[in-house]
């Protein structure tokens, strides 16, 4: 794989977390349909809970994690599940303690003691669930940006997020190809320029507000009523823990 693991920084969002809550995508209804039975839940990196609230639903119970404290904190001024700051790969919960972990455009900041954290922490017959949302096109506004991206920021690279996340858990997960949801979303202009604000390879351009405006340019010729139309994938990784 040509791409960079992980541009940016993992505590990156702590310095945007209005524009983070305010313009990042959230996951469609068909991968909520699609999730196991979940019983208590244990979610990782949680955010500003843009996943916590359908997984609150589907749960038994739930206990939300992150490593960032605003990030954390803004999730829960809109929740009441508990919340703890910690790393995925240092959890103060007791062994079995947790049916599912799910981790919602976050795994990728981990580092390798994290799979057999979440290992330890879940019961026998317990799942790690994994999924992210990836922009899925070919318009040409859409690859200028890609373009400008990769010439600003070396340690971008347009498919980063294209891998088999699965296989890089590895052991003690059994796991199978992900489920591939598509799906849309429009937004007003003024939000996706927050979306580009609140990434943390775009945080790191030397010239961070003239990519910004040259893709505003982009997008406007591109969206002359100003209604951007994004096409977007979601890839879930279900895996299984693996009997000892
Ligand atoms: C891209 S955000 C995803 C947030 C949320 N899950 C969502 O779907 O919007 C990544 C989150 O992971 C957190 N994070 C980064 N590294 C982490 C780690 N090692 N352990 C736990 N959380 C981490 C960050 O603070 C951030 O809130």
């Amino acid at each position: 794989m040509a791409a960079v693991d992980r541009p940016g920084s993992p505590t990156a969002f702590e310095e945007v977390v209005d524009d983070y809550d305010a313009a990042r995508p959230h996951y469609p209804q068909a991968l909520y349909d699609v999730l196991p039975p979940l019983g208590a839940v244990l979610e990782l990196g949680a955010g500003t809970g843009i996943a916590s609230a359908c997984l609150a639903r589907l749960a038994r119970s739930l206990v939300v994690t992150d490593l960032g404290p605003r990030m954390l904190a803004r999730g829960l001024t809109k929740h009441t599940w508990p919340g703890v700051r910690c790393r995925a790969e240092a959890l103060p919960f007791r062994d079995g303690s947790f049916d599912s972990v799910c981790g919602a455009q976050m795994w990728h900041w981990t580092a390798d003691p994290a799979a057999a954290e979440v290992a330890r922490v879940l019961r026998p017959d317990g799942r790690l669930l994994l999924w992210w949302n990836e922009v899925s096109s070919d318009a040409p506004w859409w690859l200028r940006q890609q373009e400008r991206l990769e010439a600003g920021n070396p340690h971008y690279h347009r498919d980063y997020r294209l891998r088999d996340y699965a296989a890089e858990v590895g052991a003690p997960f059994a796991w199978t190809e992900p489920i591939v949801l598509p799906w849309t979303r429009t937004l007003s202009l003024d939000v996706y320029e927050r979306w580009l604000r609140s990434k943390s390879y775009v945080q790191e351009l030397s010239d961070f507000e003239g990519f910004v405006a040259a893709s505003r340019a982009d997008l406007l010729e591109a969206f002359p009523h100003g209604q951007v139309v994004e096409p977007f994938q979601t890839r879930l990784w279900v895996l299984s823990k693996e009997q000892p």
